[in-house]
């Protein structure tokens, strides 16, 4: 008689028992911030993004020596929380269109927030797209702001315990490529640990930051990078208003490690890590 031992089916050795899955964290990429709509963030993180230029201002802000940053949707607003201050605490930045607004004090760009000018001030910022973001991620358990000059710092929120939920501010409802990239960034550093789970538009954002950094000239990252974001849809806002070297400077990859963090309760944004 012969004897046929069963064959039982094997799992594929990367399959992982739904037990693992469930204990998994998640880190999905919104490219822009009108997709938080219906998702539930109260056990999540919010990385906001906004490389040109909100995000890597007030990381530079912040390093600078600001105390605080107060976003604000509105230039009245922003007018408004300034006043609330004592003389010469606060000082006023932001930008329309990319330029600096009216009476304010200082524009968008990362240069202008020297220790010199921020030192020991409050920044009331207002700018197009990134201030609007970050107060959509108000109900999250916490909001981190990510820049390609912090991301390793950023990348410290991958072991908070939350899901995390990487939030683009894109360009007037458009998605923008140097959002998308750091965004790939980031979830790359969640897929080189066995406890992220990626959705499809953090593998999609992923495969566009390999694709990119495949092709790293002569091993520098921070000329590939402003290559790219020259030909993004910020970046070539920027160059068209004579501001190219602000690309520059969003470019230079962990140039700080601070991690600003906005408390929803204050309503303002103050730096983890200095
Ligand atoms: C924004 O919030 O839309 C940007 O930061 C725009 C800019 O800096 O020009």
């Amino acid at each position: 008689m012969v004897c046929v031992a069963p064959v039982f089916w094997r799992p594929p050795i990367f399959w992982k028992p739904c037990f693992l899955e469930s204990m998994m964290r998640q880190l999905r990429v919104h490219f822009l911030p009108g997709s938080l709509a219906g998702h539930d963030l109260s056990q999540s993180t919010c990385v906001v993004i906004d490389v040109l230029r909100a995000t890597t201002t007030t990381v530079w802000a912040l390093a600078a020596g600001a105390r605080a940053v107060v976003p604000c949707l509105t230039i009245d607003e922003a007018r408004q929380r300034a006043a609330a201050f004592a003389a010469g605490q606060a000082l006023l930045g932001g930008e329309r269109g990319g330029l600096p607004i009216a009476g304010f004090d200082l524009g968008n760009s990362p240069a202008e927030y020297t220790a010199a000018r921020v030192g020991g001030k409050t920044v009331v910022l207002t700018t197009t797209n990134g201030t609007k973001a970050l107060l959509q991620c108000r109900p999250a358990a916490q909001v981190v702001l990510g820049a390609f000059v912090n991301l390793a710092a950023v990348g410290s929120v991958l072991s908070d315990g939350t899901h995390v939920d990487v939030v683009c501010a894109g360009t007037n409802g458009q998605i923008t490529r140097e959002d998308a990239l750091l965004a790939g960034a980031i979830a790359d550093l969640a897929a080189a640990r066995d406890d992220w789970r990626l959705d499809d538009s953090a593998a999609i954002a992923r495969d566009a930051w390999l694709n990119v950094t495949a092709n790293v000239a002569g091993g520098d990252l921070k000329a590939t990078l402003i290559e790219a974001m020259r030909a993004s849809h910020g970046g070539r806002n920027l160059i068209q208003i004579g501001l190219e070297r602000d690309i520059e400077l969003a470019a230079e990859v962990d140039r700080f490690s601070i991690v600003p963090r906005f408390n929803p309760a204050s309503g303002q944004i103050v730096a983890d890590g200095l």
